[in-house]
């Protein structure tokens, strides 16, 4: 293999040619920039040649970590034998065996599915679904879709509409797509329900009724929601919140949307996180974990009843997709990645992980000043820290706090990226073995420990 160009002539050249998505500009390359060449299993591999522990796996996706080597051999055999990497309209042997696959595996309800190419592009579409399939019931005026505050969904339009995280503040796009309704969401630390303090009431999921009753049902068409939210920072439902919803919901005749997109996969110790809440929404939305980060590919999950809706004369049927959605190289490494969980128990390792995890952060709380809050769910990890720990005062410049974590963690072998400002997120392959996890845990104790010495109270 001849040699890239060096790490050096990469900088400059990114600096001066590459956009950066996600609001990073070109000071991104100042600061010892980390540069992707490669990866392998949780490392990924700099242009330098560093190895870092990934601590959020492909951006959430990597619940294989880096370059599995069975969804590699898969995508590789699948590309001697493809003479189109069109899917637009054609099924394909691998969509369709994948399309079946995914509703065993979501135990039968969810039969029918459709494939995109992203998270964003997955909820865009259930968003359409949800719209037209009041109109083709004939109640066309249910078009509302009910989100959460600190929900994240994607960044197209739409799905900017959806989301509620104030991270990425939408008034540059305005005017946003109209229908979408904003309610709390259950996140215990800024709750302003119940307030967090004592158990949970649940007057997160009952707030959703009110707001739904005060919209009038019969304008709303589906309730999207996260079940833990990854962006906002690893927030669990509350017990019994999810299947509150799903009363509310067949009680107000309204879609239950579940965004999968980071839950999936077995992350939360089932193959969708609605299982492990005992529920069954009328549509999943899949992406990222679905390929385990290997290709480009999304996918909805309906009822069966949904599905029918669309079915009968050409203006009943649902006009979504693109013209890459659903190769049959993204669906081959999905139905390899589906292997991999299944004969590996990685939805049942991954409540071993989580435990090993949370009591390793749970100690680093006790005896730590700024630690102020430690949630864990299967393989999903944050910390959350303030200046006087428990108390909750923020940091003066949290923001600061956040780039020296960053800054520490490459120290000690580990790239730490995204969620709030005040949290450290972990969101590690679900095979990550125990020494690469140990190294991981214990990079989260050195920039704890670096955090408190350099940011005193
Ligand atoms: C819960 C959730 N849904 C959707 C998305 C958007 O997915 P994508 O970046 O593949 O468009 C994300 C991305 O972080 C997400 O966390």
């Amino acid at each position: 293999m001849s040699p890239g160009p060096d790490r050096s002539a990469l900088v400059a050249a990114g600096r001066r040619h590459q956009w950066l998505a996600l609001g990073f500009d070109e000071s991104y390359f100042d600061a010892d920039p980390i540069v992707v060449s490669g990866g392998e299993g949780p490392y990924l591999i700099d242009a330098g040649g560093r190895r870092l522990i990934d601590a959020l796996a492909l951006q959430s996706a990597g619940v294989l970590g880096h370059n599995h080597p069975r969804v590699v051999e898969a995508m590789r055999e699948q590309l001697g034998r493809m003479t189109s990497n069109v899917a637009g309209v054609l099924p394909s042997d691998r969509s369709i065996e994948l399309a079946a696959k995914l509703t065993e595996l979501s135990g039968g309800e969810l039969s029918r599915a459709f494939f995109v190419l992203s998270g964003s592009d997955a909820n865009d579409a259930a968003i359409k679904l949800a719209r037209q399939y009041w109109k083709n019931r004939g109640r066309g005026t249910k078009y509302k879709t009910i989100v959460r505050r600190h929900g994240y969904h994607g960044g197209t339009l739409a799905t900017n509409a959806a989301s509620g995280n104030n991270r990425y503040p939408h008034s540059a796009f305005e005017p946003l797509p109209a229908g979408f309704v904003h309610v709390e969401s259950p996140y215990p630390r800024e709750c302003r329900l119940c307030g967090g303090a004592g158990p949970c009431t649940l007057a997160c999921a009952e707030a959703i009724e009110q707001q739904l009753v005060y919209e009038d049902p019969e304008s709303v068409a589906c309730v999207l929601v996260e079940g833990t939210m990854a962006v906002a920072g690893i927030v669990p439902p509350p017990p019994g919140y999810m299947a509150r919803l799903r009363q509310i919901c067949d009680r107000h005749e309204v879609l239950l949307i579940v965004d999968e997109v980071v839950t999936g996969m077995g992350r939360t110790g089932e193959w969708f996180e609605f299982q492990s809440e005992g529920i069954v929404p009328d549509v999943a939305v899949l992406a990222k974990v679905l390929s385990a980060g290997h290709m480009p590919l999304g996918a909805l999950l309906a009822r069966e009843e949904v599905a029918a809706a669309f079915q009968g004369p050409p203006e009943r049927r649902f006009l979504a997709g693109t013209t890459l959605g659903g190769t049959p190289l993204a669906c081959a490494a999905a139905l390899a990645a589906i292997e991999v969980v299944a004969e590996e128990r990685l939805a049942e390792r991954v409540l071993w992980l989580g435990e090993q995890a949370r009591a390793r952060l749970l100690a680093l709380q006790e005896r730590s000043r700024i630690v102020a809050e430690v949630r864990v769910r299967g393989a999903m990890m944050a910390i959350e820290w303030a200046a006087d720990g428990e108390a909750g005062t923020p940091f003066a410049d949290v923001g600061a706090v956040k780039r020296r974590a960053i800054e520490l963690g490459r120290e000690h072998g580990v790239h730490f990226f995204g969620g709030p400002p005040q949290s450290l997120l972990l969101i590690p392959p679900s095979n990550i073995e125990e020494g690469a996890l140990e190294q991981l845990l214990a990079a989260v104790e050195r920039v704890v420990a670096g955090i408190e010495r350099e940011f005193p109270a």
